[in-house]
């Protein structure tokens, strides 16, 4: 069965969104401000997209592993690949469905697990994808009315509540999580709060 691309008709005008652009910014600055990265170190972007927060880490790791499953996406990130201040090496997967066999440093993602279904079973997946000390950086929706979406982009959650994705992390052996708000994502109608959660492995 052919697979859905969510993103197909928001992929070539997703990053010209200054908006979004900006938000993704502040969201990697809270980011920088809570773990240190090195250049020795291999970092996991799970949902890259166009590339927004992997272009904003970058000039701090030595190299990023893209993860994404919409073919569309992969393709502006790796037209983008020159604003990627670090290796970079972009793999089409749905991480949700399939496993790889690759450790990371850190795990950092923003606005994509609303997208997933089963939290748990994910952040079990990054608990594996880790060595030990590892990091993850994620940052994503506060729970919202819904309204946050105009079009069906495969939104499994309307955003999260402090208490259940600080549990969600727990249950799949984080430690010293931390959480706050990070930014805010401005839409004409409403302001949309987002969080940033750090851990340890
Ligand atoms: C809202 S975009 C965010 C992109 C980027 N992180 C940013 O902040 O600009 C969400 C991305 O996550 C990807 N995605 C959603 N679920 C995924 C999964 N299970 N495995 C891999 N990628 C996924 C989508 O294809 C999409 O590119």
């Amino acid at each position: 069965m052919e697979k859905k691309d969510f993103f197909e008709n928001k992929s070539k005008t997703y990053s010209k969104d200054s908006k979004r652009v900006r938000n993704v910014q502040t969201i990697a600055n809270g980011i920088l401000d809570k773990v240190n990265y090195t250049k020795d170190m291999h970092i996991m972007d799970f949902g890259s997209g166009t590339g927004l927060l992997s272009i904003e880490i970058a000039p701090y790791v030595g190299k990023i592993t893209g993860i994404d499953m919409s073919k569309s996406m992969n393709e502006e990130l790796e037209a983008n690949k020159d604003l990627v201040d670090c290796d970079l090496e972009i793999l089409e997967l749905d991480l949700s469905k399939s496993d790889i066999n690759k450790k990371f440093d850190g795990i950092i993602s923003s606005m994509t697990l609303h997208h997933v279904e089963d939290i748990v079973e994910l952040l079990k997946k990054f608990h594996n994808m880790l060595d030990e000390g590892g990091t993850i950086a994620l940052s994503d929706l506060y729970t919202e009315d819904g309204t946050f979406h105009s079009e069906d982009t495969g939104v499994f959650h309307f955003g999260f509540d402090e208490e259940f994705i600080v549990q969600c992390a727990k249950k799949a052996g984080f430690r010293q999580l931390e959480i706050s708000q990070v930014s805010v994502a401005k839409k004409p109608h409403k302001e949309f709060p987002i969080f940033l959660l750090t851990g340890l492995k």
